[in-house]
């Protein structure tokens, strides 16, 4: 069972990602500021795993404060906050767990709680936090699971897997195991996923830990083995979802889904409903993460690219939600009009 990110009592433990697979080494992040670097340097990554640290990185902060004095206390929340707000800007489920961490502070402050309580239950909540993604992706798990055949493949782009999530299920990846824990016979074609290699490197690794058959190619060749058959459904996470249903994802995702729509193959999205953001009416309005173009022009110290090209290294892509099958979170299996369905999946 993988979980990427641990609250201890010495810190939060992260599992290094950036080693994987052929490390597996744990760091204790022992203050809030590490956290960050953490999250901006992937050691960690992945929507939901993002929101899972960024609130234990909050957690961390308060717990290591020293005053005594409340507006001190709330300045330096307010300046956590901030810092952690700056690492990553597309998965929205960092701003998500953010906000909700803050509500948490407001309401313990109003309810007249000290400093130490308050520390207390910013630590309880950062838990709680965790643990509902965990049964989200189980729930994930269940509803998507139910969409796949018996004895067929998925492609899958990016990781969408435990590693990116609270971890035990994954989104994407849960919804594979939802299908192997109903009996159904499920074997994955993972695309390697340039620049990062996270289908390479963590998909790969995931699925060969519960000996799910996994075959890796690269990513141009999704289109090859749609044309071949070899694909009855793709499924991805996502990072943050538009109130229109429009998907930001993994760079690549939006090739995947337009050669699906091609071939006839149904393109699911699996994602809490953390990750969907009703204030972005559209995808035009999702930032994207542009990287260090040496993930580009090099891998480890080999330089692959002339000196001093010009390099575009957009971290996500949006892909329309024309494309998207169904959008599948802890609630159930939203269909288009996303609009509607999605925001039905709040009130519920
Ligand atoms: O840059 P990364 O590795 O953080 O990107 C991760 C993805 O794009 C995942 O597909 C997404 O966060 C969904 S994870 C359940």
């Amino acid at each position: 069972m993988i979980i990427p990110v641990k609250w201890s009592d010495e810190g939060v433990e992260m599992l290094d990602q950036r080693l994987l697979p052929t490390e597996e080494k744990w760091l204790t992040l022992k203050t809030y500021a590490e956290v960050a670097d953490g999250i901006t340097d992937m050691v960690v990554r992945g929507a939901p795993a993002i929101g899972v640290s960024a609130a234990y990185g909050i957690a961390l902060g308060a717990k290591n404060f020293v005053g005594t004095n409340m507006t001190d206390f709330e300045d330096e929340l307010e300046y956590i906050c901030q810092t952690l707000g700056k690492t990553r800007p597309t998965a929205v489920n960092l701003f998500w767990a953010i906000a909700r961490m803050k509500r948490t502070f407001q309401k313990a402050k109003e309810e007249g709680k000290s400093i130490s309580e308050i520390k207390q239950v910013l630590i309880e909540d950062a838990k709680a936090i965790h643990e509902e993604d965990i049964e989200s992706q189980r729930l994930i798990a269940k509803f998507g699971g139910e969409l796949l055949d018996d004895n067929s493949t998925v492609l899958t782009h990016c990781n969408a897997g435990a590693l990116a999530t609270g971890g035990v299920w994954g989104t994407a990846l849960g919804v594979v195991r939802g299908a192997v824990a109903d009996g159904k016979k499920i074997s994955v074609i993972a695309d390697e996923t340039r620049p990062y290699l996270q289908g390479a490197r963590l998909t790969a690794w995931e699925l060969l830990q519960d000996d799910i058959p996994v075959t890796l190619i690269t990513d141009n060749m999704s289109g090859h083995v749609m044309k071949k058959g070899r694909v009855q459904a793709v499924v991805v996470g996502s990072d943050r979802i538009a109130a229109n249903g429009d998907v930001a994802n993994k760079i690549g995702t939006y090739m995947v889904a337009v050669l699906a729509r091609q071939h006839g193959i149904p393109f699911y999205v699996a994602a809490p409903l953390s990750t969907v953001d009703l204030n972005c009416p559209t995808g035009e309005e999702i930032p994207i993460e542009e990287r260090n173009i040496r993930e580009i022009t090099h891998i480890q110290q080999i330089q692959l690219a002339p000196e001093g090209i010009d390099v575009s290294n957009y971290a996500f892509d949006v892909t329309p939600n024309e494309f998207v099958t169904a959008i599948i979170t802890e609630k159930g299996v939203a269909r288009a009009p996303y609009t509607e369905s999605l925001r039905k999946q709040f009130e519920d």
